[in-house]
């Protein structure tokens, strides 16, 4: 005691460390239970009736897995699963004790008596299905409650007492198979999740309203019962929908108040720069509160908005008035990058008339209809901040000089420090990936074989050239991929049907631990042993092409965890089979076949399948170069090996 008395405070903690470290595993290891036992043990604790638990005991010395403690699901010796359904449970959920738990994929805390908001479940990424039926929870669903839940395949929370909007958020879990959200007070319209592999969906009783989207037209009435303004074709017959009335005027609104809002917090910050000061936290804090509150008027069903959209409109400019700043942001704002479709700053955007279009792959998007009849898309982006802000501009300078009919430049940009946005031309028909899985409508029948080939060619050009423009050393290892991000959600279709790849060259902007969640396609590139390459460019190019062939969903969009559960097609791996056994044409996409003259194209596309195979062969070096990639297909697009064209007349 002396001793510790007479050393300085820090040096006693570490002497005391040491000293626990020697001692702990000669002296306490066999009381200290596994950080697994202590897990759930806390979890235990958050209950407040947890009679049915017994069984959860420390004091038969086994762990969860060892000891089967009642509702865990161990495998491998580790805990994978809790079903605690129908055992009288109710208190909290204490989701730290469940972080715990490295392995967990399933939780089941059905039929039982929890209350309040939905528990922080989201913060477990790497759940595959949520069982929360039939409690008592209620209340709002944030909208990006579900941001990070990209492996995600069932959610069931029927039965409960949500309120809100159904959060758009749901379309990141891209594997989604079943969402039982019935029996709730869900309202709004239902949005378009574009989740390839739904299988079972059920949306009744709730309060729901508007056009049941296209993407649902799988699903009959009987997922949709009892929401008194919910219309469908496809469901319901021709029975007249109620209009949604007047929603883009009032939407108009909401988006002036919330590029006006940015404008407020750019103009702030940016006048603080020029006096020199650094940015205050607190004001980052507001900021992002603002921009919060942006995003839950943005997300607030159509039909309530007038009353809300009032009454947030003056309150929050209330406080812009508390603030200190008075008027809007200066037209200096915005970047130019490319000028085709004309100039314009922020207050041509504020005046635009705007819809939100939900979240792509890293962030949302809004449609913007300037008064010049220009019709726009902007992009929020987060994680970008690997390069500073004088690369940043350079690098986007660059993207935006590109010139290529297959190549969709961004036209300006906004640099904030926590986000980006993008603006881009808007396309309507929108990208390969709706027209292929999302849309059964008219686009999706359009898609004949002359039109595949000609995308197929288009995607393979645009790439080329952007290699060209970004060129890399191939001996270079960590030259990053010049497109880096290239699946069919990123190629656009231009109403001719001729493909236009956006999003790529992001790879040097973006921070590292995102640039996992990008480009992760390529094996090499998935398994960590290298980045993303020239190479895994063209991997990615062959996923396309398979894609474009077979019409499925390839698995190699879910990344890793989601493949083993059967979430779409590993289209690489059954090609390879079917180009070995010379069994192509039993992978094609019967509508191609079907289609006029398909049959007549057949060698066409089984020589298109092998380019494919080709380009998507696991080891880098096994892939052929792109150079000869574009080469063939534009030799299988022409018709033949003569080149002659439009062949079947
Ligand atoms: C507590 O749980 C037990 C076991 O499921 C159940 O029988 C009992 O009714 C519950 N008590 C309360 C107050 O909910
Ligand atoms: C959806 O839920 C309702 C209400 O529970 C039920 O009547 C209906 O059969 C369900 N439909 C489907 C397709 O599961």
């Amino acid at each position: 005691m002396v001793f510790l008395h007479r050393c300085p405070r820090r040096h006693c903690a570490l002497l005391l460390l040491v000293v626990l470290q020697v001692l702990t595993p000669a002296c306490f290891s066999d009381d200290t239970p596994s950080p697994e036992t202590a897990a759930l043990l806390l979890l235990k604790n958050s209950f407040t009736n947890a009679t049915s638990l017994s069984s959860w005991t420390n004091s038969t010395g086994g762990g969860p897995c060892d000891s089967r403690w009642d509702g865990v699901i161990c495998q491998k010796g580790s805990v994978a699963g809790l079903d605690l359904a129908g055992v009288g449970l109710s208190g909290d959920i204490d989701v730290d004790a469940l972080a715990q738990l490295a392995d967990l994929r399933t939780v089941s805390f059905a039929d039982n008596y929890f209350s309040g908001g939905i528990p922080a479940l989201n913060r477990l990424h790497t759940l595959r299905a949520i069982y929360l039926s039939r409690n008592l929870f209620s209340g709002d669903i944030p909208g990006d409650f579900f941001d990070d839940m990209t492996r995600l395949k069932k959610l069931c929370i029927n039965d409960n007492d949500f309120t809100g909007l159904i959060p758009y958020s749901l379309s990141r879990a891209s594997a989604m198979m079943e969402l039982q959200l019935q029996n709730n007070h869900f309202a709004g319209t239902i949005p378009a999740l574009v989740l390839p592999s739904l299988s079972a969906f059920n949306v009744s009783n709730n309060e729901l309203e508007g056009v049941i989207p296209d993407v649902y037209s799988k699903f009959n009435a009987s997922s949709f019962l009892g929401n008194e303004n919910l219309c469908g074709e496809a469901q319901f017959g021709d029975q007249p929908c109620k209009e949604v009335v007047a929603s883009n005027g009032k939407v108009a609104a909401i988006f002036v108040l919330v590029v006006f809002l940015i404008c407020l917090v750019v103009y702030l910050i940016t006048t603080r720069e020029q006096k020199g000061e650094e940015p205050l936290d607190l004001d980052a804090m507001n900021d992002e509160k603002v921009m919060e509150a942006a995003k839950e008027v943005r997300f607030r069903r159509v039909q309530s908005i007038a009353k809300e959209g009032e009454v947030g409109q003056s309150r929050r400019m209330g406080s812009a008035e508390n603030n200190g700043g008075g008027g809007g942001g200066g037209a200096g704002d915005l970047v130019m990058v490319n000028e085709v479709k004309g100039v314009f700053g922020l207050p041509e955007l504020m005046k635009a008339s705007a819809e939100v279009m939900g979240g792509g792959g890293m962030g949302s998007a809004y449609k913007a209809v300037m008064t010049s009849g220009v019709a726009v898309v902007v992009k929020r982006m987060r994680d970008m901040n690997r390069m500073g802000k004088e690369a940043f501009d350079g690098h986007l300078q660059r993207l935006g000089s590109l010139d290529h009919p297959n190549v969709l430049p961004p036209l300006a940009y906004h640099y904030r420090k926590d986000e980006k946005l993008f603006v881009y031309e808007y396309i309507p028909k929108g990208s390969l990936l709706y027209v292929l899985h999302g849309d059964r409508g008219i686009d999706h029948a359009s898609l004949d074989w002359p039109r595949r080939a000609k995308i197929a060619k288009g995607v393979a050009r645009g790439l080329a050239y952007l290699h060209d423009q970004f060129p890399s050393d191939e001996a270079e290892a960590a030259a990053p991929a010049p497109h880096g991000n290239l699946k069919s959600g990123n190629v656009l279709l231009a109403p001719d049907f001729e493909p236009l790849l956006v999003d790529y060259g992001f790879l040097p902007l973006l921070n590292p631990t995102a640039m996992t969640m990008q480009a992760h396609r390529a094996p090499e590139v998935a398994a960590g042993s290298g980045p993303a390459t020239q190479r895994s460019d063209v991997f990615c190019l062959g996923v396309v092409l398979l894609e474009l062939l077979t019409g499925k969903f390839p698995s190699q969009y879910l990344g890793d965890g989601a493949k083993a559960g059967g979430g779409g097609t590993d289209v690489v791996h059954w090609a390879t089979y079917a180009v070995g056994e010379g069994r192509e044409a039993e992978i094609l996409d019967p509508t191609i076949v079907a289609g006029p003259h398909g049959a007549a194209w057949v060698p066409e596309m089984k020589r298109l399948v092998r380019v494919g195979v080709d380009c998507s062969a696991a080891e880098p070096e096994r892939r052929i170069e792109l150079r000869e990639a574009v080469a063939r297909i534009e030799e299988v697009a022409a018709g033949g090996r003569d080149g002659a064209g439009q062949r079947p007349s």
